[in-house]
């Protein structure tokens, strides 16, 4: 309320004053998205930060989006409101594992999602998100064998959608995993004029249902542009502060979660760390502040730029 806004431009203000660019995600909390300079999916995120003029980019988003952010724009600051906000995915590789991973076999192009470490990063061939990952597979000559890694469900849709077997990391997100089928099912039964649309890092019986598969950007657009009126949408609940800002008439529905997660629809507590309050201090202190080793810096920022020219 009144404290909100007052925080709200006392955050744009210091913006101005310390040159500083808000670059957010659609998970974040819908405070943070109102005073971002940009909220997109992670390829339109990388997308932007290559185009900073600013001095400092705020990264309202989990580390490892700061850190892409931070290798694309290695002479600028880059500011993360919690450096905890982190990423099951991310976790579930690390990069001494991966590494043995890929000395096992050496024969692989190694295709990581973006949702990994820095580390991890600079073992990679190319980097994917999820808008263009069957895309960049594709683009793989067919006798190559492939690494994917870290997520399996994407994994396994990249897979279903190419026809191209991959080896798989055993990695996945808390977040789309929480989706109840059953639950699903049965709002779709009260609801037999949606459509659902789900995120790629979703379980395949989840996809299986899904008129739609796509990046946060994606859905976005796919239910601005789709004739229905009615969407239930299986990704994280922040999404639905902008879908229904794009689509004020239309009626968007989380997918619901299986019974023991603490929300009733999915939200990542990582994105979540960061709140208004802490973007405000983290702009006021410039800090916290993401650092990545300078070898580091050089080997990731590869993948990353294959990624990019892949994706014009
Ligand atoms: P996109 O916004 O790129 O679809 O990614 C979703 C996600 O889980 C980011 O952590
Ligand atoms: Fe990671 Fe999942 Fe959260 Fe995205 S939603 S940041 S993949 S834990």
């Amino acid at each position: 309320t009144e404290k909100i806004k007052d925080l709200k431009e006392r955050i744009l203000e210091l913006k101005k004053v310390k040159n500083a660019v808000i670059l957010a995600h659609y998970y974040q909390e819908n405070d943070i998205q109102d005073i971002a300079d940009y909220v997109g999916d992670s390829l339109g995120l990388s997308q932007e930060a290559t185009k900073v003029d600013a001095d400092i980019i705020l990264f309202a988003g989990v580390h490892f989006m700061a850190e892409t952010a931070k290798i694309l724009n290695p002479s600028k600051k880059v500011i993360l409101p919690d450096l905890n906000a982190g990423c099951s995915l991310a976790e579930s590789c690390p990069p001494d594992l991966f590494k043995n991973f890929i000395d096992q076999h050496p024969d692989h192009t190694v295709i990581t999602y973006v949702n990994c470490s820095a580390e991890v990063k600079a073992l990679t061939d190319i980097v994917v998100t999820s808008a263009n990952a069957v895309k960049i597979v594709e683009s793989i000559p067919k006798d190559k064998p492939i690494i994917f890694a870290p997520d399996k469900n994407l994994g396994k849709y990249v897979m279903s959608k190419t026809g191209r077997e991959m080896l798989l990391w055993d990695g996945s997100c808390v977040v789309h995993e929480a989706f109840s089928l059953d639950k699903l099912i049965a709002l779709y039964k009260q609801h037999p004029d949606a459509q659902i649309i789900a995120h790629p890092e979703s379980e395949t019986h989840i996809l299986e249902t899904a008129s739609y598969i796509g990046s946060t950007s994606g859905m976005i657009e796919y239910v601005k542009t789709n004739p229905n009126n009615k969407f239930i949408v299986a990704t994280e609940f922040g999404i639905l502060h902008k879908m229904q800002e794009e689509v004020p008439n239309k009626t968007l529905i989380p997918a619901p979660a299986k019974e023991d997660n603490t929300c009733a629809c999915s939200e990542c507590g990582y994105m979540k760390m960061n709140t208004l309050q802490k973007v405000y201090d983290c702009l006021a202190n410039e800090s916290p502040e993401v650092h990545v080793a300078e070898d580091i810096i050089q080997k990731a920022l590869v993948p990353i730029e294959r990624m990019l020219e892949l994706s014009k």
